[in-house]
């Protein structure tokens, strides 16, 4: 049976390779350069655009000495005209050209903007879920959102400003070149003192905005949190407690970006004075020179003189307030790159696909340990289940039960031990295909913001009613979805309807079902039921459960008494293993278990 979601899987599910191959957040200007690789023809004709309709800041001061000279030295009227002409013409086509400068640019950098952030998402789906488990929600949405917006900002800025300063500098040489050669040393030897001044304050803006994205993205985790824990914070009266932790993050906010601003200020400032000064010095210098006859410099040479050298100056302050843009902006790619270099990938890459599933799911002295943890939290289990075999796991809280099932997923990888479906090495396989066959319903389920039915059918494409009708039915759900106002079409979810932890259990529950696993999973399924549902739920799935290989985790017993296998797990350790009737009589932790539940009449 060919299943309709399995038919509509994109085939080309990713293509952030190649994005993650070259990009090295610790070489932002690397990673710059071969990301805007691709949009080098529009790069290169918004510089073209730029420089022509930056033209008049050279052409200004140039005209306008010459105008001053013609006056000074009673020339013709007709040079004067032309020279007012040539004016007006380069003056005007400004408006054009900047059109097209900001068309060329703006679609290159959102260009650059939407891969990045695609490149970021098809990552995140390739992570594993050890990934997840060491990352906050909230960072992980400011990457997506605010530092890709950073980048956008400090490309926009750089572009503006860089080709307005490449202008200044290099059309401010030029001319003094040509027309007062004898000044351009005075010029020169100011370049290397200003780059001088620039990489030497760089490295402290970086880890005062290295600071600031600290604070930023902690703050982040923290709102992602608040809102989160709203529910339980209010039931519990812990507002005050929670606003504390919340002014604690904002008073973190305000100091280091106190910090951050007073610092670019400091060095705003002295990169302003310093360069004026220089200016006035240049204003001095050339008027002594007219004034005294020396080295043939005009009244119009005095004009043009400080005008370009003002330039030079505006360049090198527009250039040196674009550091902390720039350093913001490098800030963010690193931080993207966090994201993006992250080594934790399921290699998926290059490995076979699992086209069908049968069901045997085979555990061979399996063993994991987190990463944090001190002991094992799955202490070397085997495991034979033959398809279509329900296996039951229980066993006290924290005993490993959802960890073994997030091993059968394929979500955390055994370090020792091997896990194997239908006698082939899981490890060995594109997990992506082999989870095709497999349907999960959570300890907690979540419905997105949607219909009933899209939230069954979810990534299936479309399904025939009866379909969805048919899983609602057996999922015990049928009954109050046709209550709801819009039957399967009501929306839920966040700001849709309003359903019940046992309603919203048997949607995830048909979810499941709709989908045909081979393979199905249910962590506590059950347990948001009540007693009459859960029956009801259970002759449901008990006919499911007849063709696919089912692992169960209940901590209601009833539920795992007509498992094959039930797995007993005492601190990640398989103590028991066998059926109801053997285990009930055995003396052992299922026994105490279960007469526990009896007694509380469970
Ligand atoms: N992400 C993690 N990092 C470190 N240790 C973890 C992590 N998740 C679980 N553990 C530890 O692994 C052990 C097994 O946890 P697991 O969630 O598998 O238990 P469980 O049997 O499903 O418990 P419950 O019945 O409460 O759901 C516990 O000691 C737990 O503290
Ligand atoms: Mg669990």
């Amino acid at each position: 049976m060919v299943l309709v979601y399995r038919s509509t899987m994109p085939t080309r599910l990713f293509h952030t390779s190649e994005v993650e191959h070259r990009y090295i957040g610790e070489s932002p200007i690397k990673t710059l350069l071969y990301l805007f690789e691709e949009q080098k023809v529009r790069v290169l004709l918004a510089f073209i655009f730029f420089c022509i309709k930056h033209s008049p800041t050279w052409v200004i001061p140039l005209l306008t000495a010459n105008t001053i000279d013609v006056i000074a030295s009673h020339k013709s009227l007709s040079r004067l005209g032309i020279n007012i002409a040539i004016l007006i013409v380069v003056t005007i086509q400004n408006w054009p050209m900047n059109l097209l400068y900001v068309k060329f640019q703006s679609k290159a950098i959102r260009e650059v903007e939407n891969r990045l952030r695609s490149a970021l998402v098809e990552r995140m789906q390739q992570l594993t879920m050890g990934f997840y488990l060491k990352s906050n929600a909230g960072v992980l949405q400011t990457k997506i959102v605010r530092d890709v917006e950073n980048i956008e900002q400090m490309v926009r800025s750089l572009s503006d400003g860089g080709s307005t300063a490449i202008n200044g500098v290099v059309g401010a040489i030029l001319i003094t070149a040509i027309k007062v050669p004898l000044f351009l040393p005075f010029f020169l030897v100011l370049a290397p003192l200003i780059a001088i001044f620039i990489s030497k304050l760089r490295f402290k803006l970086r880890s005062r905005n290295e600071e600031f994205r600290g604070e930023i993205e902690e703050m982040s985790a923290r709102v992602n949190e608040m809102t989160t824990l709203m529910p339980i914070t209010r039931a519990h009266g812990l507002e005050q407690s929670a606003l504390q932790t919340m002014y604690d993050s904002f008073g973190n906010v305000k100091r280091a970006g106190l910090r951050l601003d007073i610092f670019n200020a400091k060095f705003n400032a002295l990169a302003w004075v310093t360069f004026q000064l220089a200016n006035i010095l240049c204003l001095g210098v050339a008027s002594y020179c007219a004034l005294k006859g020396k080295f043939g410099v005009t009244i119009g040479d005095v004009v043009l003189l400080t005008s370009f050298f003002g330039q030079l100056i505006g360049s090198v302050i527009l250039l040196s307030s674009l550091m902390p843009q720039i350093a913001k902006g490098f800030a963010s790619i690193r931080s993207l790159g966090e994201v993006l270099e992250s080594p934790d990938v399921e290699a998926n890459a290059n490995k076979p696909q699992m086209p069908s599933v049968g069901g045997a799911v085979n555990f061979s002295n399996v063993s994991y340990k987190y990463p944090s943890a001190p002991r094992n939290a799955i202490e070397n289990i085997s495991l034979v289940a033959k398809p279509g075999q329900m296996i039951a796991l229980v066993g006290p809280s924290g005993s490993g039960k959802s960890t073994f099932i997030n091993l059968v997923i394929g979500f955390l990888r055994p370090q020792k031990g091997e896990i194997s479906i239908d006698g082939h090495d899981l490890s060995k396989f594109d997990l992506r295909t082999y989870r095709r066959h497999i349907s999960v319903v959570p300890q907690e389920s979540v419905l997105f913001e949607g219909s009933v039915r899209d939230n069954v059918t979810y990534g299936m494409g479309s399904v025939p009613d009866k379909k969805v009708t048919d899983a609602l039915i057996a999922a015990n759900a049928l009954e109050f979805v046709i209550e709801l106002p819009e039957g399967v079409d009501t929306l839920v979810g966040e700001r849709g309807a309003r359903i019940s932890g046992g309603q919203k259990q048997r949607l995830a529950i048909a979810r499941a079902l709709i989908r045909d696993p081979r393979i199905l999973i249910l962590d506590e399924a059950t347990s948001a039921l009540d007693s009459q549902s859960e029956s009801t739920i259970q002759i449901a799935l008990e006919t499911l459960m007849k063709n696919r290989t089912t692992f169960v985790v209940a901590h209601r017993l009833s539920t795992v008494r007509k498992a094959d296998i039930i797995l007993v797990l005492d601190k990640g350790v398989l103590v028991e293993q066998g059926v109801h009737a053997d285990l009930v009589s055995a003396g052992g932790l299922y026994q105490q278990l279960f007469e526990a539940q009896t007694f509380r009449n469970d």
